[in-house]
């Protein structure tokens, strides 16, 4: 049984960032019965086994009070070492909701930072500046925090390598554990999506920011272990490496999705639906081995040490390399053999998105 979870908390004040395809609603109103519905859902379908990772996205959980969100928690048995994270909205990271969290039980905060140009935070919705994130950080490790991760958007309009590298630099300054980056990608529903701003770096650029982060990273002593996520050795997200390892776990709440007995599964999108009825799935899909097989390579390629032959052979009776010779003598420029299997160079990294579908039957 699946011994990681994802709760999903809908809920955003003060409208949409200009980039936001996420699930979330301006509805802070219906926070407290979202929670009950979401206890419900728990209730249901949870079989009790012990957890090691736990992860509360959003959406901004940082708006659910510390006591609702205690109940969320004390509906798990977690292990002695489970990981328990939250995203956390640096407008909201005052000392006191932090030592709060620490309380009842979250060790790892990640913090929805993004960058600490002022003019870019305003010019993208943000609720937030620069001196909230070096606040909310402090507040962090003063209520006990020690595994903080800021998020960080490169090839915002206008954002340049430079600008980049002032970022990091200031990321750095705050001795932070873990980091992960995100290219900009401008979906169509959304405010960026309707009304294109002007000065996007184009792909070149943000490549090139990929390199640079990645190069002052590594000079810092962060390890890049997965795609876009850099850690201090010993600080990479359990939570995320689950997803990775291609292991099941449970997704609760609106919109969430989770990987349970075989089954993807994903919950209602509107608070509507899913408070009427919290505890089914919208949509569930037995996988089947070959769709099995191609998740364990998309999603192992993600990580930096790459997809394990072994592992696939004892998982589904498959020799990886005589099945796919082609792909990799097609692609030996960003693909590279380890001890364990394969996996790809930086290079290789960059271009996932048009190498990976190769591996599909
Ligand atoms: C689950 S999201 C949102 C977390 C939190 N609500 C916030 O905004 O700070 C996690 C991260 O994804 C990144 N992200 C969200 N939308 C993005 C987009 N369109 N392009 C690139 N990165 C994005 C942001 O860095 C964000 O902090
Ligand atoms: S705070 Fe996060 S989830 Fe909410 S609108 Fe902004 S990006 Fe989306």
């Amino acid at each position: 049984m699946p011994k990681s979870c994802y709760i999903h908390i809908p809920f955003c004040s003060g409208g949409k960032c200009k980039y936001c395809s996420f699930v979330s609603f301006n509805k802070s109103e219906l926070i407290t019965g979202y929670i009950y519905s979401l206890l419900k859902e728990i209730s249901d379908n949870y079989s009790g086994e012990t957890l090691k990772t736990i992860y509360l996205g959003g959406g901004t959980p940082s708006l659910v009070s510390a006591e609702l969100l205690k109940k969320v928690i004390g509906k798990f048995n977690l292990a002695d070492d489970a990981e328990v994270t939250t995203e956390l909205n640096p407008e909201n990271g005052n000392y006191d909701y932090l030592k709060k969290l620490r309380e009842i039980g979250f060790n790892r905060l990640s913090i929805g930072s993004q960058t600490f140009d002022d003019e870019l935070l305003k010019l993208s919705g943000r609720r937030h500046d620069s001196e909230d994130i070096i606040k909310t950080v402090e507040n962090a490790k003063n209520a006990g925090f020690n595994n903080i991760s800021l998020d960080l958007i490169y090839g915002l309009p206008t954002q340049t390598t430079e600008g980049i590298i002032k970022d990091l630099d200031k990321f750095l300054e705050l001795g932070i554990q873990h980091i992960s980056t995100y290219g900009l990608k401008i979906e169509k529903e959304t405010f960026w999506g309707k009304n294109p701003p002007e000065n996007i770096p184009d792909e070149d650029i943000q490549a090139d920011m990929y390199e640079c982060i990645n190069e002052r990273l590594t000079n810092a002593g962060f390890y890049r272990y997965e795609i876009s996520n850099f850690a201090k050795p010993g600080f990479e997200s359990k939570h995320n490496l689950n997803y990775w390892n291609n292991e099941e776990y449970y997704g609760f709440g609106v919109s969430a999705h989770g990987y349970c007995g075989g089954v993807r599964y994903s919950n209602y999108c509107t608070l509507e639906k899913y408070m009427n009825n919290p505890s089914s799935h919208e949509y569930g899909k037995f996988l089947t081995e070959q769709e099995k097989l191609e998740e364990e390579i998309f999603l192992g390629f993600r990580k930096t040490e790459g997809i394990n032959i072994n592992r696939i052979k004892e998982k589904f009776g498959i020799d990886f390399e005589k099945k796919y010779r082609s792909v990799i003598e097609k692609y030996s420029d960003y693909i590279i053999k380890t001890q364990d299997g394969f996996a790809f160079n930086l290079k290789g990294s960059m271009l996932s998105n048009e190498i990976l579908p190769e591996f599909l039957d």
